[in-house]
């Protein structure tokens, strides 16, 4: 017998201010918390960069006392994970905050959850790979200023590691892990290097076209108990209005937003679609780009990109997403030609019904032309992969079953090694 589907779905999102000089607000909100000390969750490079100076003076102002940890590793891993976490316990925190990328605000919200719930930290990491416990209860305030405009983070319940002893990305999700307060200001973004540019963006981008063509909510089983119905849902009626408005937006305003970091208009206006992403993707979902993306991360044995640091090879987690998009969005459009179409017409794509049939390949194309436009890498050959590594690949991404299971069309093992090796050089 089938199981029963679920009906219902959920909006779950932080609350957010967004405009220009809200940073400078923050003091007033961790005062009205009642907040006395707090911890600032950072990075090294940013630890040096006006988005924190602004954070320690708002502090300052309201007589808040606080602590900067800025050892948040750039994409984070289970042992810098609980390194954070040690740094949360040192001290008696009412709340934290984190200024940063989604490197930055993920590393604080796991934090937050292993000082709030102590436990193994794969009790809370997603099944199949951990117990996926729910979060027990609420945890201590957090405010996300995010810096790139990108992951959304500020926005959701998830947060995203470096598995280390699975070289392969994994996660925590759940709505109590969100942020309280996300302020939103594009002055944060300004000194973005272009290829953090590029990448986060082409992260939004992929955010939102995910979740638009993701699985229809309705036909996900539904949970025994409300706790248990998962944050990536499917798609659904309130989260295609971000993705859609999302993809809009980053049409229109990412080339201009990278090409010159002085465009403000640009710079708000991506930031603005990010956080929308967010809220759509953070609610619906997303599928195969990001659960191929996982391996990929964890897989990376020498690339060290412009702009990012230098101690560690890494992928850039929006390259590492936005490099299987074209092959992805090629293989899911016969399942639901229809929201394709819709995802390429809000991306200005000249294309009506007669496009249905080819219209996964116009996507590709577009796609393709705007990470040349971008300054990308042309594919998993100029980061380091081979064909020789497509079985490797599509095993590491088959453990990702919390997003893949909401592509609109299923992929085998075979058709994720097919998908790899069509993402090895794009042009
Ligand atoms: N929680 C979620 O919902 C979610 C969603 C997508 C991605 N992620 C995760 O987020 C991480 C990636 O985050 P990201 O793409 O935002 O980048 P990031 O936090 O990894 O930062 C990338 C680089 O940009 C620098 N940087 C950031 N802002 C800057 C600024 N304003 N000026 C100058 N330099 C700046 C950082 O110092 C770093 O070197 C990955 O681990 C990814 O898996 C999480």
């Amino acid at each position: 017998m089938q199981e029963p589907r679920d009906t219902a779905f959920e909006m779950a999102t932080s609350n957010i201010r967004f405009g220009p000089g809200v940073t400078a607000e923050l003091g007033m909100d961790l005062a009205e918390m009642k907040a006395r000390r707090v911890l600032v969750f950072t990075d090294a490079h940013l630890a040096t960069l006006t988005p924190v100076a602004v954070v320690c003076e708002a502090l300052q102002r309201e007589g808040i006392g606080f602590d900067v940890f800025n050892q948040v590793r750039i994409e984070p891993t289970d042992a810098s994970l609980l390194q954070a976490a040690a740094a949360a316990r040192s001290g008696s925190y009412d709340a934290y905050v984190a200024v940063g990328g989604g490197s930055v605000i993920d590393t604080a919200k796991v934090a937050n959850l292993l000082n709030c719930y102590p436990a193994d930290l794969m009790d809370y990491v997603n099944a199949p790979l951990g117990g996926a416990q729910p979060v027990p209860g609420p945890l201590k305030p957090l405010i996300a200023v995010p810096t790139t405009a990108g992951t959304g983070s500020e926005t959701t319940g998830v947060a995203i590691f470096d598995l280390l002893s699975l070289h392969a990305k994994t996660g925590i999700a759940h709505r109590r892990l969100k942020p309280t307060l996300g302020l939103v200001d594009p002055e944060n973004t300004r000194t973005m290097p272009p290829l953090v540019a590029a990448s986060t963006g082409l992260d939004v981008l992929c955010h939102a076209l995910e979740s638009y063509t993701a699985i229809p909510y309705d036909s996900r089983p539904r949970p025994a108990r409300p706790l248990l119905r998962p944050a990536y849902q499917g798609a659904n009626p309130i989260s295609d209005i971000w993705s859609l408005r999302a993809l809009e937006l980053t049409a229109l305003y990412l080339p201009r937003a990278h090409a010159d970091p002085a465009d403000d208009e640009a710079r708000a206006n991506m930031l603005l679609a990010s956080t929308m992403a967010g809220m759509g993707f953070g609610n619906a979902g997303v599928h195969l780009c990001h659960g191929m993306s996982y391996p990929v991360s964890g897989m990376v044995r020498r690339y060290q990109p412009a702009g990012y640091p230098d101690d560690h090879p890494l992928v850039p987690h929006g390259i590492s997403v936005v490099l299987h998009a074209p092959a992805v969005f090629r293989f899911t459009a016969p399942a639901c030609p229809e929201r394709h179409l819709r995802a390429a017409q809000a991306l200005g794509i000249r294309a009506g019904a007669d496009d249905l049939p080819q219209i996964g390949e116009r996507l590709a194309r577009w796609l393709i032309g705007l990470m040349q436009q971008l300054g990308l890498p042309s594919g998993l050959n100029a980061i380091g992969f081979t064909a020789d590594d497509a079985p490797i690949l599509a095993q590491g991404t088959l453990p990702q079953h919390r997003v893949t299971k909401l592509s609109p069309r299923s992929a085998s093992e075979a058709d994720l090694q097919q998908l790899f090796r069509d993402s090895m050089q794009l042009w």
